[in-house]
């Protein structure tokens, strides 16, 4: 369980995040959404201890985020962040091995290897493994990102935007992926969408972020409803039913 209790964010003098408190349940997909803006990767950030709290505390499983030593936090928790560069020439095994290193410390055991093998095929990238990140596309270099952060093998993984740049393929591939992981093994995973339709149809559990505050919180059939969506982007979004479930049609 993820608690986040009275967390806030500022940039001088502007308000990033207001006073967030909210509890992410152990096991299952929960999708983070909101517009451009909002605060979703501010929030992740914190989560990770990417960025250092100023207000407020996070437990992860009871473990205070701020002061728990590194190395425990690395084998609780994985982030794949929005935005990387990997300018270097690595090869896609590579860079996947890089996530056990919280394991491995840097030599990689038969285990290690299984386990990356195991995260290059979930992902469709043993064709690609032998090859450098930057001959590869976006969207190939996005799941060797991805694959990254499974191989770290924690109960937590937070993605921030993990379908950019995938086609309709791999993009459902990947929230299947995700899925199953999350169905099959108890993992966590807190996920950054766009894409509510996704968010909707793969997660237990949506959280609506705008202007730094929580601004909806529940199930898909809950949140994905024209009010819902107009509170939360500001505009007047149809939405229709398909297979029971409630699909977004922002089109007009
Ligand atoms: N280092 C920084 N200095 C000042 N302002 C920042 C900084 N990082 C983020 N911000 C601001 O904080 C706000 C929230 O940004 P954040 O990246 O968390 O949004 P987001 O919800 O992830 O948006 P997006 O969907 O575009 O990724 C934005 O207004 C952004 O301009
Ligand atoms: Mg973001």
């Amino acid at each position: 369980m993820i608690e986040i209790n009275g967390v806030s964010l500022a940039y001088d003098v502007t308000n990033i995040l207001s006073d967030i408190s909210v509890t992410i349940p152990k096991g299952g997909v929960t999708a983070l959404i909101g517009p451009n803006g909002a605060g979703k990767s501010s929030l992740l950030a914190l989560v990770a201890r990417l960025q250092p709290l100023q207000s407020g505390a996070i437990t992860m499983d009871g473990l205070s985020v701020a002061s728990t030593p590194g190395k425990v936090l690395a084998k609780k928790m994985a982030i794949l962040r929005q935005d990387n560069h990997l300018g270097s020439r690595l090869t896609v095994r590579e860079l996947v091995g890089f996530g056990r290193f919280p394991h491995s410390r840097g030599h990689l055991t038969a285990e290690d290897r299984k386990v990356v093998d195991e995260a290059l095929m979930l992902f469709d990238l043993d064709d690609l493994s032998g090859r450098f990140l930057e001959t590869l596309s976006g969207g190939q270099r996005q799941r060797a990102l991805v694959a990254m952060a499974y191989c770290q093998d924690t109960d937590y993984l937070l993605l921030d935007e993990p379908l950019n740049n995938l086609d309709m393929y791999f993009a459902r591939d990947l929230m299947r992926s995700l899925r199953r992981i999350a169905d099959e093994r108890g993992k966590t995973i807190v996920i950054v969408l766009h894409d509510i339709n996704y968010a909707g149809t793969f997660a237990d559990r949506i959280l609506a972020m705008r202007n730094g505050r929580i601004v909806a919180d529940g199930r898909p059939d809950e949140l994905i409803t024209t009010d819902m969506l107009n509170t939360i982007y500001g505009f007047e979004i149809p939405v229709t039913t398909i297979d029971g479930r409630p699909v977004a049609l922002p089109f007009r």
